[in-house]
């Protein structure tokens, strides 16, 4: 079988964006305390981060990082995590069943931002809290100095503003799992209120309203039109949260994943687009995607501990990822590219050890899991403008989609540099796909590399003892050959083409 693709410099959606290539970090288990601060580690700086952990950060190209949560953000009381650290209270976390001894707040995090390099995305609580908090913390991280608040961070040694630009108003606030969940009435008013003081406060601010946190929630798609036609003014983007995994043994449906991921996308566009229609703006709302990635909720690893254990920094969520894993990973990314057009702002959740792509032991090593590596190179080489690559295919059957094409890809073009990305996966389980593109269209082009992610064992896995079984590997199959470019994409398997 082949994969015909049809692309063309001219076929452009909208510039890559940065931002994109998002990542967050959650007060959730071992992300925050020996993920990316453990004190006394051999490779941990001065103030405590591990330097191993923000090396591979840097090396996966995260452009921005959301914090502190996630479920842990809707119980949070964010001035426990400043000033003095022998001061700060420790409290029971009841979204993770957890004790937060509040070690690392807004500051700390602020610190490990720089040195990470990445931008900050701050996430208030509209759970148990409300409008005069997150002004509280707008001013605490922004407000020039002068007044309490940004006094008191100056005390706390950081007398310049962080200038925190993007905000979420709240965390997935239409599921019943999270404190102070809201009907999307009750969410519309606290969001428009907060919006709207925050930006008098502010008004260069990027605000994030949630939306909901999965395309099969009950109120999919009211909630954002309700949600909308209140904040709309106040507000630039929606969020939008998703989590796939292999259920069942049903294999085909999950390499199919990323059906649902464009077509939540694609949902979500259209309902914004229908409120701006009805309230007659001219403005358009993007998109945030602030959580996505693959999650075995169902195993073990993901429930929180109960009864009188409080703990810590628990092992949780800590899923290892397989080589589909790493392909279905791959494929969300190529999702979100080609829908650069309103998809602003995307966070791979999460950046350590909680469903990461970075995992680390206790005073130990840090290693990469298998999806660390189409991330790391889907973001160091998107660059230009996203092409929409037209694709034939077989299709294959599969029980939640009914059909879906064998293959799936996404290209970048830099005019500028000249160089073209070419990602594509190859989404059948049984047998490799002849790739045939015609790239006349894009002058004279050489082969730069084809790296494949592809192992003969799809559940087979990196991990702390060989972290190295799945990696990307140069295909020499690939060749270019007068503008046309040819070549072998196994069965199950993430490809990057590069020319230039
Ligand atoms: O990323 C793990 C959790 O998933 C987050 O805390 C929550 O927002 C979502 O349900």
């Amino acid at each position: 079988a082949t994969v015909t693709l049809t692309l063309h410099p001219a076929f452009s959606v909208a510039p890559v964006r940065r931002r994109t290539f998002g990542a967050f970090v959650e007060h959730l288990g071992r992300c925050v305390y020996t993920g990316i601060h453990e004190p006394g580690h051999p490779t941990a700086d001065a103030d405590g981060f591990r330097g191993d952990v923000l090396e591979l950060t840097r090396e996966l190209g995260v452009s921005s990082v959301r914090y502190p949560g996630g479920n842990f953000v809707s119980g949070y009381r964010w001035e426990d995590g400043v000033g003095p650290v022998e001061e700060r209270p420790a409290r029971h976390d009841l979204a993770w069943h957890s004790t937060e001894p509040n070690t690392v707040g807004l500051d700390e995090f602020m610190t490990w931002a720089e040195k990470a390099q990445v931008e900050p995305m701050y996430a208030v609580n509209l759970g148990t809290r409300g409008i005069e908090e997150a002004l509280d913390v707008l001013q605490y991280a922004n407000a020039p100095q002068g007044i309490a608040l940004s006094d008191q961070r100056a005390a706390n040694g950081h007398p310049d503003p962080y200038g925190i630009r993007m905000w979420c108003l709240g965390n997935e606030m239409d599921g019943p799992w999270q404190a102070g969940h809201k009907t999307p009435e009750e969410y519309a008013r606290i969001a428009t209120e907060t919006a709207r003081l925050l930006r008098q406060e502010d008004p260069d601010l990027e605000l994030v309203a949630c939306g909901s946190s999965s395309s099969s929630m009950e109120t999919f798609g009211a909630w954002e039109n309700i949600v909308l036609t209140d904040a709309y003014d106040y507000v630039d983007m929606i969020s939008a949260h998703a989590y796939y995994a292999e259920k069942d043994g049903d294999q085909a449906s999950y390499l199919a994943s990323a059906d649902d991921m464009d077509h939540f996308i694609d949902s979500v566009v259209a309902t914004a687009d229908h409120v701006r229609a009805k309230l007659k703006k001219d403005k358009r709302i993007m998109i945030s995607f602030d959580e996505w990635n693959i999650w075995y909720q169902h195993r073990a690893e993901s429930r929180p501990p109960q009864g009188d254990d409080w703990p810590v920094a628990p092992v949780l969520l800590e899923d290892t990822y397989n080589a589909m894993d790493a392909v279905v990973f791959g494929n969300l990314l190529i999702s979100l590219l080609r829908h650069s057009d309103r998809v602003a702002s995307a966070s791979l959740a999460q950046l350590v050890n909680v469903i990461a792509p970075i995992m680390t032991a206790p005073g130990g090593p840090a290693w990469k899991q298998t999806t660390f590596h189409p991330f790391a190179l889907t973001s160091k080489h998107a660059v230009g403008q996203v092409l929409d690559v037209r694709l034939t295919a077989p299709s294959f059957e599969n029980p939640r989609f009914g059909e879906s094409s064998t293959a799936d890809s996404v290209a970048t073009w830099d005019e500028e540099s000249g160089a073209l990305s070419l990602f594509v996966v190859n989404r059948g389980a049984e047998h490799s796909l002849a790739l045939d593109a015609d790239l006349t269209g894009f002058g004279d082009l050489e082969l730069v590399e084809a790296l494949t992610l592809h192992h003969e064992d799809p559940y087979a896995a990196n991990t702390q003892d060989a972290p190295e079984t799945v990696v990307p590997a140069a295909n020499g199959s690939v060749t270019l050959t007068d503008g046309h470019l040819t070549g072998d994409l196994p069965a199950i398997s993430w490809t990057l083409v590069r020319l230039a």
